[in-house]
């Protein structure tokens, strides 16, 4: 790590716990020498750190960027909005605007209203699905955020322990699991949050229609974590990927581009809970991230965003498979090209887990900043994914 980003790092340490807001921004423990703490600014597929070294960035601000930094019409988008103001003392016109453009592209959806973060969203879900079924027990499968329903997951975390009962947690792809707890308690559960896609190797369709039978059976709701796969894994998100239709879904990450917004939508009957409850904060209307949802939108529907993604990641996994056969490494790829995996295949998970922070710190050190997903922004190109590739080869040849 050089000057400046070791510098800053120490300092951040001293008064910022993690040194940062967001756990996976976090160090990786065995790249600490060559990952930068610290991104001054981005453009493009393109990063820059405090010490001016360059990165081509597959990481995509842990999924925000669906179309690269500072895109042009998300851009001035917001600096026109910018002129009119921020946030107001009544609702402004773009929070019709923003949900009619976010419906353009989601057309299952009825009822569309913002929340700020991946975790709010997915809260209003829970909450909107307790209120309409009277039942108080979630079968929650993947990552959720942090708040209260769902982090007990953690040891000694400040959550009640009481709130563990409330909530079953199973693995993706587990439907034994899902129809065993759904025989035992289903009369109690209110809904099945699940994240759609698991980005790993599990193929999903089954499982979620699975999970739909099951929600159908048991009178409970059906609810789309939509954070990461929202607006990536198609226009239409996970909804039109399978052909499944859930009641409810939360959407945050590559809808504004990179600006604090997420939402939770659905069905009207659903939706319309919030006569009972109380979903509600100060800042959901704020006005430049709703100007950059819109011309994210637009973007979507004008221009080949998702086979433009598809096709960079395809070049990246294809050339990946390339390299692992040529250098003869256990390894593979995996995944949906919008977010291709790589991982060694040693008998020893050590092994694993060490080459895997050496290639990762070789490939820093070599510009290219990723982890074991790669996300695919519309701003990576053909020569991005080339060159990327060459310093995956150069990097494994070296560890070899
Ligand atoms: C699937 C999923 N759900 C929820 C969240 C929480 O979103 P946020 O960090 O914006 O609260 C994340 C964040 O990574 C996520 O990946």
């Amino acid at each position: 790590m050089a000057f400046k980003n070791r510098d800053h790092y120490q300092r951040a340490l001293e008064v910022i716990p993690w040194a940062t807001q967001t756990n996976a921004k976090r160090l990786l423990p065995g790249c600490c020498e060559s990952m930068p703490p610290f991104i001054k600014r981005a453009d493009g597929c393109r990063m820059w750190d405090l010490d001016d070294c360059e990165y081509i960035d597959f990481r995509a601000s842990l999924g925000p960027i669906i179309l690269g930094y500072r895109h042009p019409a998300v851009e001035q988008a917001v600096r026109d909005q910018m002129e009119n103001g921020v946030l107001f003392s009544m609702a402004s016109p773009l929070e019709l605007e923003a949900t009619e453009a976010v419906m353009q592209n989601v057309p299952w959806l009825e009822q569309v209203r913002f929340m700020k973060t991946g975790a709010d969203a997915c809260t209003c879900c829970v909450r909107l699905a307790r209120a309409f079924t009277g039942r108080d027990r979630i079968v929650s499968i993947g990552y959720h955020g942090y708040h209260d329903w769902f982090a007990f997951q953690w040891p000694n975390n400040g959550v009640p322990a009481e709130l563990k009962k409330f909530v079953y947690d199973i693995p993706y792809g587990d439907s034994r699991e899902a129809e065993h707890i759904f025989v035992k308690h289903g009369d109690k559960i209110a809904a099945v949050i699940t994240e759609p896609y698991d980005w790993q190797e599990i193929p999903g369709e089954e499982f979620i229609k699975t999970l739909r039978a099951l929600c159908d059976r048991h009178g409970s709701l059906l609810i789309f974590d939509e954070i990461l796969t929202g607006f990536r894994l198609a226009r239409g998100g996970a909804q039109e990927y399978y052909g499944v239709t859930p009641d409810l879904s939360a959407f945050a990450k590559a809808m504004a581009n990179g600006y604090p917004l997420s939402a939770y939508a659905g069905k009207k009957r659903y939706m319309q809970q919030l006569e009972k409850t109380i979903l509600t904060t100060t800042y959901a209307g704020e006005t430049l991230s709703l100007a950059a949802c819109i011309a994210v939108m637009k973007v979507m529907q004008n221009e080949p965003v998702h086979d433009h993604i598809v096709a960079m990641g395809q070049r990246l996994k294809d050339g990946m498979d390339e390299i692992i056969s040529e250098i003869g490494i256990p390894a593979h790829t995996g995944g949906v090209a919008q977010m291709p995996l790589f991982r060694f295949d040693f008998d020893d998970a050590s092994k694993n887990m060490l080459w895997h922070d050496q290639l990762f710190s070789k490939l820093y050190s070599r510009g290219v900043f990723a982890n074991d997903r790669w996300i695919i922004m519309y701003a990576h190109q053909a020569a991005d994914i080339d060159y990327t590739l060459e310093q995956i080869r150069l990097s494994i040849r070296e560890l070899c």
